[in-house]
């Protein structure tokens, strides 16, 4: 079949890798994709925000299969303009609809669907312009630190964390009445610090049945010891040593299946990912947030260690017979290294010649994110560059492999974190 799969960083590469090699996969296109993709399939210069270009693509190349990568397109609904065109009806789509997209898309939304069916997550109140004064008064109510998040998509940057009271009020008058987040922040959910250590769960779902993928732990800052600016992800491991079989069994009793039921109750039609990004606490586990996607660099960690062939899972997702199969995991510990370019994720420099990159061995996967293939050969097209994963034994051991491979690579201004793990 023909399968089309939208995005651009090292999570599309990694999805694209295990859907080339399968024997089902017919021509497979990545739009807009990057230097990793080109090598493994037809990167399309579509912008994955032009939902009229994308049906009339896929009814010219007659794709039967789109993946979708990032969070936009589902939020914008690119699933049900999809289903609803005659011409691109029968084209199966992994992710979910408008409706389930507001996990991710609204957390006021996501806040009341937890609270609604029952499931762990930190207390809150959300807020409005029309209400900061009461805002106000319920900040005064908690104690610190103080957790505002914008409503909204904010490009991983709406969440506050803010010590002083003072101050925390100072930006939520910022957010609700000075459009800090644009629209995004035009509803504000104020909510209780949780103190504890965060993991990311994954399932696939097809909105009846669920297969829950590999933990994994990402880390988000760029400084070591999770200090600095925030940034799309340094490293990952996977599996996470914390998760143990009595805190998984939690999180699917109280955490996956009331999230799965819940669903189906509030009639929300979902086939795709769920990303429950959560904290534990004194051992019991609390939803921080949903995604409504795979994580990224989580999936250059989760995605090597699943030996299914992804199109066969895919298509039986899309088919609402998730429950004939089962997920073969490879036992090995995987981690991945993010090289990003140097003053990421402020300004950066792009068209960096990399060199170094070795193939691919049966231990490591080198997944390309902000690359491009030119004339001069492969260049630095983005903050975060490549994801260099490795699979052994333990995850200290994969981090060593891992780190290997980053030193034979090289490109001008090449950061990365030294420390990841060091907290396990
Ligand atoms: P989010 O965008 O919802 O993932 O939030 C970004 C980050 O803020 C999370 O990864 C957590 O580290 C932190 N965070 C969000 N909500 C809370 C909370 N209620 N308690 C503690 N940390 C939080
Ligand atoms: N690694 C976190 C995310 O993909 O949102």
């Amino acid at each position: 079949m023909n399968i089309l799969i939208l995005g651009s960083g090292g999570r599309e590469h990694a999805i694209a890798s295990q859907i080339a090699s399968s024997p089902a996969c017919g021509h497979l296109f990545v739009a807009p994709g990057n230097g990793g993709t080109a090598k493994i399939a037809k990167n399309i210069d579509l912008s994955i925000a032009d939902f009229e270009a994308i049906k009339k693509f896929i009814v010219d190349k007659e794709i039967q299969m789109l993946i979708v990568g990032p969070e936009q397109p589902l939020v914008n609904g690119i699933t049900d303009a999809i289903a609803a065109d005659r011409s691109t009806a029968s084209t199966m789509v992994i992710g979910p609809s408008k409706d389930g997209a507001l996990l991710e898309g609204s957390k006021d939304f996501a806040k009341r669907f937890m609270q609604k069916h029952g499931i762990p997550t930190a207390a809150y109140q959300s807020f409005t312009a029309s209400h900061l004064k009461e805002g106000k008064q319920f900040l005064e109510t908690l104690k610190p630190p103080y957790v505002l998040k914008a409503d909204g998509l904010a490009a991983g940057k709406g969440v506050l964390i803010i010590k002083d009271l003072q101050q925390a009020k100072k930006e939520l008058e910022n957010m609700l009445k000075k459009e800090k987040f644009g629209k995004a922040s035009q509803t504000v959910v104020i909510e209780e610090f949780l103190d504890g250590i965060e993991l990311s769960v994954f399932v696939i779902t097809d909105g009846k049945d669920y297969k829950i993928l590999p933990t994994a732990k990402d880390y988000k800052r760029i400084g070591e010891g999770d200090t600095g600016l925030n940034t799309g992800g340094m490293g990952a491991i996977s599996p996470v040593p914390f998760a143990d079989p009595i805190f998984m069994e939690k999180v699917e009793k109280q955490i996956i299946k009331p999230t799965i039921e819940g669903l189906q109750k509030d009639s929300i039609h979902y086939k795709g990912f769920i990303f429950f990004g959560l904290i534990k606490v004194k051992g019991e586990p609390f939803v921080i947030e949903y995604n409504v996607r795979m994580g990224d660099p989580e999936t250059e960690v989760v995605f090597p260690r699943i030996k299914n062939d992804w199109v066969e899972v895919f298509e039986k997702l899309g088919q609402g017979r998730l429950k004939e199969i089962d997920l073969h995991i490879d036992p090995r510990h995987a981690a991945t290294v993010i090289l990003v370019s140097g003053g990421y994720p402020e300004a950066y420099e792009k068209g960096k010649v990399i060199s170094g990159i070795k193939e691919d061995s049966s231990t490591s996967r080198i997944y390309h994110a902000g690359t491009l293939e030119t004339e001069e050969g492969l260049v630095t097209n983005g903050g975060r560059v490549l994801a260099v994963t490795a699979l052994e034994n333990s995850f200290k051991e994969a981090l060593n492999s891992a780190y290997k491979r980053v030193d034979e690579i090289d490109f001008d201004k090449k950061y990365y974190r030294k420390d990841l793990g060091f907290d396990l």
